[in-house]
């Protein structure tokens, strides 16, 4: 058996200050921070581990029916502005309190704030229960559809096979073969499972969208779906809802706001640029969600279909694009068979980290065993998702309550934290940096700027978020 003594590696390049870190650790019993902690293997492990949890679902499913129903390009360029000025910042807070604590969300937060900082662990814990219960019911979604495409191509009418799939007794049962692959990896380990697997998936994933973008150009009349994704619409831009939905989507996409990438960061050595990181997986997640639109509109558009996308429904991407594919024969089926098979990889990679923050806290803060932990909260996740695999409102609004409240409220809370609450922040990020001045302007951010944004976001998004509830109750 292989073990990891990554703390002692650290020691080696750092001196005295990760030998502090080692007496710390193995002396707080509570926190659980043991110099045997596992470890990612490599730099490129933990970078595409991390792009594999922020790659997913959303940057596909969610990113392209928010771009449909919100106005295209004014949606896509307010989603970048909270990216870099939102995003990057919390991003980096994340992964300073997870590499410095070296400890799940719960007891990470209780280290550096004190025992009443556990209960903004536990909404991320809650949060991560929350969102991996719908996202599970999707993540069988693809899973169907890929296997369906691979073997019999694309049923018609695709609106009536989506209706087959979504809700009911199939769609409990796609969940549950793919949350048992997700309890599957996440048991495997940090090394051997999610970093193996995000090795070879990521590149795979890549590969796939860039060339089904390439593709998608050279079809005629692709033009229109250049046109109705990059139309600016500056008047639609300025409406709240378009700013709610836009920086709910970052939140969502870039796995912030509830210690997914505090979670991996835990598994860092110290002498990783923490900002240099930040960088680059906020990008590739944004290059990402930018050419699924490159690939979806012109694909449905060059298909005549694009009509069918002005409402913007959480099926449209299971529904249009099927049937765009459908319509182009055999090559069709080839290119919807390796776009299916690219979102499963997308999916399971974040569906990952999703329950790796669940198991995480309950490793550290219960001291239960990794294999065990895994299965216990997989499990208990799939049967909560049971009620949105019968009700797509369920879903919708499960996702509503996730994105806008618990992500952008998780957001607010960890700048808050970091910025005014953890001693000496730019310390423990600038350990291992390469640049200095960013991170001054980083706490700035993080204390002012992001709380006010924050704030006037969450407040619409909590109105919103009501009405839909109402909604659904009447
Ligand atoms: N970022 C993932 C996606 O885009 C979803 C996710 C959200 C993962 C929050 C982890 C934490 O699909």
């Amino acid at each position: 058996m292989l073990v990891r003594v990554g703390p002692l590696r650290g020691a080696a390049h750092l001196g005295g200050d990760a030998t502090m870190a080692i007496v710390q650790g193995s002396g707080d019993a509570q926190g659980g921070a043991s110099a045997a902690r596992e470890q990612w293997q490599s730099r490129w492990g933990f970078l595409l581990a991390a792009v594999g949890s922020a790659v997913g679902l959303g940057n596909m499913w969610r990113f392209s029916y928010l771009a449909a129903e919100k106005g295209g390009a004014g949606f896509v360029a307010l989603y970048l502005f909270f990216t870099v000025l939102i995003g990057l910042p919390v991003m980096l807070a994340e992964l300073t309190i997870g590499r410095g604590a070296r400890r799940g969300p719960i007891s990470a937060l209780a280290h550096y704030g004190g025992p009443a900082w556990r209960a903004l662990g536990v909404v991320f814990v809650a949060a991560g229960f929350l969102i991996l219960s719908y996202y599970g019911v999707i993540g069988g979604w693809t899973l169907r559809y890929s296997v369906e495409a691979a073997l019999l191509g694309f049923p018609s009418p695709a609106g009536e096979h989506f209706g087959d799939v979504a809700s009911g007794w199939d769609s409990l049962a796609t969940q549950l073969v793919f949350m048992a692959i997700t309890i599957a990896i996440v048991a495997g380990g940090i090394g051997g499972g999610i970093e193996r697997v995000a090795r070879v998936a990521m590149p795979g994933l890549f590969f796939v969208m860039v060339a089904i973008a390439v593709y998608a150009a050279t079809l005629d009349g692709a033009g229109a779906g250049y046109a109705y994704y990059l139309n600016f619409d500056v008047a639609r831009a300025m409406s709240l809802d378009v700013a709610v939905a836009a920086a709910g989507q970052a939140f969502f996409s870039l796995s912030l706001g509830m210690g997914a990438m505090l979670t991996f960061a835990s598994y860092l050595p110290r002498e990783c640029d923490l900002a240099t990181e930040t960088v680059v997986i906020s990008f590739a997640d944004f290059g990402v969600a930018f050419s699924a639109g490159l690939m979806v509109f012109p694909l449905i558009f060059a298909l005549g279909m694009g009509d069918q996308l002005s409402e913007g429904t959480i099926g449209a991407l299971f529904v249009v694009l099927p049937e765009a594919f459908a319509a182009m024969g055999a090559i069709g089926r080839v290119v919807g068979a390796a776009f299916f098979v690219a979102l499963v990889i997308g999916a399971l990679t974040s569906a990952v980290s999703l329950l790796e923050v669940v198991v995480s806290a309950a490793i550290d803060a219960i001291g239960w065993e990794r294999r065990r932990a895994a299965l216990v909260a997989g499990v208990a996740v799939a049967l909560a998702g049971a009620w949105s695999a019968f009700d797509l409102d369920v879903l919708d609004l499960a996702d509503s309550i996730a994105t806008n409240l618990f992500l952008v409220g998780g957001g607010l809370a960890i700048a808050i934290f970091v910025g005014w609450v953890m001693p000496d922040p730019i310390g423990e990020a600038a350990v291992g940096a390469t640049r200095g001045r960013v991170h001054t302007i980083w706490r700035a951010l993080l204390r002012y700027v992001v709380p006010a944004a924050l704030v006037v976001i969450l407040w619409s998004s909590v109105q919103e978020t009501w009405a839909k509830l109402w909604a659904l109750l009447g």
